[in-house]
């Protein structure tokens, strides 16, 4: 997702900012650019730089820049509104007023209207050059950039970490934050503000973490942190001590926990190759497969392992829905033994992150045999599985180091709505309209993602209390079901714990017996077609004496009033809830894992790729 490096000091702003958006490049990312300081102490301007493309683009049009201020900002790119390019590369600057931005502001259009309504005019399609106009505004009124800030805030939907600059101050960055993180390092004479401590990390170890709804004043070397009220916050600067093996797991205790933290970044990089920006719609480039083939199939068989097998059953939900195509899903070792009947059109997927799966391997290779049309998703390129099925579609996760599977996962679960969107479109079931508020749904995921991730230490703490149950019975309905199903594996695999995942619906068919205080609920109940449902489970549950812990979306009361702990995810559609709701379920396993003091990189007996039955 985006980077955003932001520096104050001695140093040459330029060589910073590039060193440290260098190394947020794993974060992945289409455009760069810088906005520095520049001219006469006393009538400086900001000067910008951007580059579309790689930021050794951005550092070749640099060479031949010099800058004299001492101030600048820079960012990469991950295109949401507005294709990757050069005039949607960040920094925007309106009037001498220059942001970065990572995240979506929601409540865009609604903003461009009122901002357009006053005569101003845009030179990109960002909802972030929207906020540069909005400080830019208010700062011609209060002349303080930190009072625009204060006064723009409330006028802000969404989530978002910005740094913005002003050229009439120019020892002062402002850094504020919903959702996605920001960090000030605190060196010797320099200030940077950045997305993430890896660019901070060569300049100096003392940082301090901005919280949501704090705003960051960097005054010279000097900072001070306040709520959106004005109270002054007294914050702790942390050090950090990375050891080698830290610094190649990014400054992580685990390869695990490091990959839950990608995720934004694997889902985004998962959609890109699929996505037309401008138009809005899915377009599943290298598919392998014609379009006439496609719109042939009538039955969808998706056949996997594990975790990969829990994506199968969302990929169900989702096809069903959006293209109206039977889909069955199965477990690939019985699949391949269990004479499966293919009839004709038939079309096969097969999902493995290793590619190397034996089980699913044969699974392929058996409906080959039998005449289906095969498509794999895949996360490692030219292995087994990708090689020999006829389509295919990567979840181009980056490499998945620990055992348990994660990032993989939940882009494959990207990958599988992207596909029912993409089928159902061809099949006439999907209306243009609908397919582009759908795929706004999915480019705000990434984002949405990391304000969900934001709160780990809160999923920590409710990690604490579960582990002292005998067991966990997770539940959900609909597409929260395989939700369900992959946090009792989670459980399972990293803490050794029983667990067990529950369609709610079956709970009154025997595992109500289960319930007492020693076995807790843990119920996926976004707020969807099936939430009243869910939530009278929970009564049922309760009025028995049973545990809660429950996952919803928002401030929710009645989910509250019922539970015992209350897990919160933000408002999102039917199909991006289940994604947001993998991240509370693997960080919880995780944790308890820790707490308990396993292997949470290898848990016993348990291997990456598992290439024999
Ligand atoms: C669980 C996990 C396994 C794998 C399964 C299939 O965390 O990682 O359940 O999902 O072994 O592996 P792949 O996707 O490589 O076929």
């Amino acid at each position: 997702m985006c980077g955003i490096v932001g520096y104050f000091g001695q140093k040459n702003p330029k060589d910073v900012i590039v060193a440290g958006l260098k190394r947020l490049e794993y974060r992945g990312y289409d455009s760069a650019g810088v906005a520095i300081l520049d001219g006469p102490l006393g009538d400086q301007h900001i000067k910008v730089v951007r580059a579309q493309g790689k930021l050794a683009e951005l550092s070749k049009k640099l060479e031949t820049e010099s800058f004299s201020g001492r101030l600048g900002i820079g960012h990469t790119r991950w295109a949401t509104h507005g294709v990757p390019s050069e005039r949607n590369a960040h920094p925007h600057t309106v009037d001498g007023l220059s942001l970065v931005h990572n995240g979506i502001i929601e409540n865009y259009q609604d903003i461009k209207k009122e901002l357009a309504s006053e005569g101003a005019t845009f030179n990109s399609d960002t909802d972030s050059e929207l906020v540069a106009h909005l400080l830019s505004r208010a700062v011609r009124e209060t002349k303080d950039l930190f009072k625009a800030v204060e006064n723009v805030l409330p006028l802000l939907r969404g989530a978002y970490a910005i740094v913005a600059m002003w050229e009439k101050q120019p020892d002062v960055l402002v850094a504020f934050k919903n959702g996605p993180p920001l960090v000030i390092g605190l060196g010797e004479k320099e200030v940077i503000v950045a997305s993430d401590v890896q660019a901070i990390i060569s300049y100096t170890n003392k940082v301090v973490y901005i919280d949501d709804h704090e705003i960051a004043l960097v005054k010279g070397t000097d900072l001070k942190v306040f709520t959106t009220a004005g109270h002054l916050v007294k914050k702790e600067t942390q050090t950090i001590n990375w050891s080698a093996d830290q610094v190649e797991k990014a400054g992580f205790k685990h390869f695990m926990l490091k990959e839950i933290h990608e995720q934004p970044r694997a889902v985004a990089s998962a959609m890109a190759p699929h996505i037309n920006l401008e138009t809005k719609s899915v377009e599943l480039k290298d598919l392998g497969l014609t379009t006439e083939q496609l719109k042939k199939i009538d039955r969808i068989f998706i056949v996997a392992c594990g975790t990969s097998y829990y994506a199968a059953v969302a990929g169900k939900y989702v096809i069903e829905k959006l293209a109206h195509i039977p889909v069955e899903t199965d477990i690939a070792s019985e699949f391949r033994y269990r004479g499966p009947v293919i009839p004709p059109n038939t079309l096969v997927v097969t999902i493995s992150q290793s590619g190397e799966t034996a089980d699913t391997l044969a699974a392929l290779r058996l409906a080959k045999k039998l005449g289906a049309l095969t498509l794999s998703i895949c996360n490692v390129r030219a292995s087994s599985i990708d090689r020999e099925a006829n389509g295919r579609i990567y979840m181009n996760s980056g490499p998945e180091i620990g055992v348990a599977s994660t990032k993989a996962f939940v882009s494959t679960l990207a990958v599988l709505n992207l596909f029912g969107m993409f089928l159902g479109s061809l099949r006439g079931r999907l209306s243009a309209q609908d397919q582009s508020a759908a795929v706004e749904n999915m480019l705000a995921l990434p984002a949405q993602m990391e304000s969900v991730l934001a709160y780990d230490k809160f999923f920590g703490e409710a990690a604490m209390k579960l582990k002292d149950y005998r067991g966990v019975l997770f539940m959900g309905r609909g597409v929260s079901y395989p939700i369900a199903l992959e946090g009792a594996l989670k459980l399972k695999e990293l803490a050794y714990m029983h667990a067990e995942g529950y369609a709610a619906g079956e709970m009154k068919h025997g595992p109500l017996a289960l319930i007492d205080d020693r076995m807790l609920i843990l119920m996926v109940c976004p707020s969807d077609e099936h939430y009243e449902k869910s939530l009278s489970n929970l009564e049922e549950a309760r009025a028995r004496g049973g545990k809660i812990m429950s996952i919803g979306t928002g401030d929710n009361a009645a989910l509250k009033a019922v539970s015992d702990d209350y897990l919160s995810l933000p408002d999102a559609s039917w199909m991006v809830n289940p994604i947001l709701a993998a991240l509370p379920v693997q960080l919880l396993a995780y944790h308890v894992a820790e707490a308990l003091g396993h292997d949470v990189d290898q848990p016993r007996n348990l291997a990456k790729s598992v290439t024999v039955e």
